[in-house]
């Protein structure tokens, strides 16, 4: 019997955006995105929540060390995008719609190669209160 665990660490940044599709019109990208893409772009406090599984190690009781799991993600993604505006200052968003749910693919495929292989890994993102997404699903 797998005595597998998961645990969670939640950092947060703060971070401006704009939901545009630049194949479409004016009319589209409002009828579509609505507020969202407002061109002079808005922010959000974006809250990050990484969760990690796996058996905890016999020696430190440990699935991970959380101190560690929140240092990587301070380093490699806040570091990256707090107070930033996510579609003009950074690479990852230059040609990439950062909605929630991209934005959480992108940060899974950052903070994956760092977190030991054999542990399980899924990337939670809150836009607001209500809106969060998961990924992997
Ligand atoms: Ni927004």
């Amino acid at each position: 019997m797998s005595k597998k665990v998961a645990v969670y660490r939640k950092e947060s940044f703060n971070a401006a955006h704009r939901l545009f599709n630049p194949a479409w019109d004016e009319e589209t990208n409002n009828r579509v995105f609505g507020k969202c893409a407002l061109p002079n772009y808005h922010g959000h406090n974006y809250d990050l929540v990484v969760k990690v599984v796996g058996e905890p190690d016999p020696e430190t009781g440990y699935v991970m060390d959380m101190k560690l799991l929140s240092e990587l993600i301070q380093a490699e993604v806040v570091e990256r995008f707090d107070h930033r505006n996510l579609n003009l200052d950074t690479a990852e968003f230059s040609n990439l719609n950062p909605t929630a749910e991209n934005i959480a693919v992108v940060v899974y495929d950052i903070l994956r190669p760092h977190i030991p292989a054999g542990l399980e890994m899924q990337v939670r993102l809150y836009e607001t209160a209500r809106n969060f997404v998961d990924y992997p699903a």
